[in-house]
């Protein structure tokens, strides 16, 4: 988010130096868009997009376009950390399997849940 109030102070010649640094948003709202635009991160850096696709990319065979509204948090979360057990339970069959992403942090998992939350077709 853009703060507007520092962007537009005059630089005085102080030497003063205006250190730009993320601050988490204080509003709820800011805070969950910032968390699922990381998790949009996550998705990236863990290549996901290999065997999903959203939108016009990635893998057209396991789209996640709706995923948000056609599971609930705790199922996304649980593909993500146990996606044998899942496919298992939902007898998922499409080769090559998802594997359990267990080296991820917690703040990765729950930021990509929030960001997998966010997609839902209109
Ligand atoms: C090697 C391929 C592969 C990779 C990489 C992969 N997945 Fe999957 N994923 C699958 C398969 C296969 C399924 C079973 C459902 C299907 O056929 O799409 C699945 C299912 C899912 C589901 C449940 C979808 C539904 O509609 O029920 C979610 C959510 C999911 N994956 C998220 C992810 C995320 C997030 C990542 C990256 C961290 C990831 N997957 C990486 C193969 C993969």
């Amino acid at each position: 988010m853009p703060n507007i109030a520092a962007a537009g102070r005059p630089r005085c010649g102080r030497g003063a130096a205006v250190v730009r640094r993320p601050a988490l948003p204080s509003t709820l709202v800011g805070q969950l868009r910032f968390a699922a635009e990381h998790g949009k991160q996550v998705y990236a850096d863990a290549k996901c997009a290999v065997c999903h696709s959203i939108g016009s990319q990635g893998n057209k065979k396991g789209p996640l376009d709706d995923v948000g509204s056609k599971l609930s948090t705790a199922d996304i979360r649980a593909w993500i950390m146990a996606a044998p057990e899942m496919a298992t339970k939902t007898k998922a069959d499409r080769k090559p399997p998802m594997k359990a992403y267990t080296d991820l942090s917690k703040t990765d998992v729950d930021d990509l849940v929030a960001y997998l939350q966010t997609l839902k077709k209109k």
